[in-house]
């Protein structure tokens, strides 16, 4: 279903608003934020886009280093500020950052950038608040990674097709954030950009039955779905588990993601 700009943040924030830190608790066991922490070492100023409940931002502190994020969620934020999180969390939405220009080293977001419409309108907004030569660090994607048989996301989508066709969630972002040639477009030299490098990353979230269904219950697609037919879903998917166990006893759950690191032109 095709959402307007409108419709996809409302969504967003609804969500969010039920489910705070429903990312963090999916992601935390994957590579994914140590990723990003490590592509951002030499940094003193880090802006954390789409924040969420400030997981990451918690990853960042470190003496000398000021970190901060914004999030369209208030309720994401609360959370963040509710666990302790030492940096500071403001509301905001990515497309017009409460921010005056060139006062970071390094933007940073994790499987948020990839979620907003508009990509354009936020890379200018990236652009104008990095320093000359600083870096914007994203995961984006996140999609599953095998196929039915081999990998239970694919799997559970599968099963959940029918329900998830009737719940009609919104589509979120913009398909140029999930591909090689879209991401080369976003951040072309003509915008500002001197480099851009594009990693895959896969995500192995595998683990028991319970932690990959946690894992996937949290997701976007099964929104909207009532909680009968969700439990319905949970009973049939443990019951199927098996058929994704791998020799060392997990079960098999892969995210397909990719890390990119643009970086901004030196300014005169
Ligand atoms: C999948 S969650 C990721 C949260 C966090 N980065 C993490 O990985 O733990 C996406 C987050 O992006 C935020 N978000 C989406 N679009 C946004 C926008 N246009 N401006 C600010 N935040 C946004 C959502 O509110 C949500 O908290």
């Amino acid at each position: 279903m095709t959402a307007s700009a409108g419709e996809q943040e409302r969504f967003l924030r609804d969500f969010h608003g039920r489910n705070p830190g429903v990312t963090a608790r999916a992601m935390a066991r994957g590579p994914s934020y140590d990723a990003v922490v490590r592509e951002v070492a030499g940094a003193t100023r880090v802006l954390d886009l789409g924040c969420g409940d400030g997981h990451l931002l918690e990853r960042l502190v470190g003496p000398g280093r000021r970190s901060f994020g914004i999030d369209l969620s208030e309720v994401e934020l609360a959370a963040g500020a509710a666990r302790g999180c030492r940096a500071g969390l403001m509301q905001g939405r990515a497309h017009a950052l409460p921010l005056r220009d060139a006062c970071v080293d390094a933007v940073v977001s994790h499987l948020a950038f990839t979620l907003m419409h508009d990509p354009d309108g936020v890379v200018v907004e990236v652009a104008r608040v990095l320093a000359g030569g600083g870096r914007f660090v994203a995961v984006v994607g996140g999609g599953p990674r095998g196929d039915a048989a081999g990998d239970a996301f694919t799997g559970l989508l599968e099963l959940a097709a029918p329900l998830v066709r009737k719940a009609a969630v919104p589509r979120l972002g913009d398909v140029r954030a999930r591909s090689d040639a879209g991401l080369r477009a976003l951040f072309a030299p003509a915008r500002g950009w001197s480099s851009l490098r594009v990693d895959e990353l896969p995500i192995d979230l595998s683990g028991s039955p319970d932690e990959v269904w946690e894992v996937l219950a949290g997701s976007y697609e099964l929104d909207g779905v009532d909680a009968t037919s969700v439990a319905d879903l949970r009973a049939r998917f443990l019951a199927r588990c098996d058929r994704w166990r791998r020799s060392d006893g997990a079960i098999a759950c892969g995210l397909a993601a990719r890390l990119m690191v643009a970086t901004r032109v030196a300014r005169e």
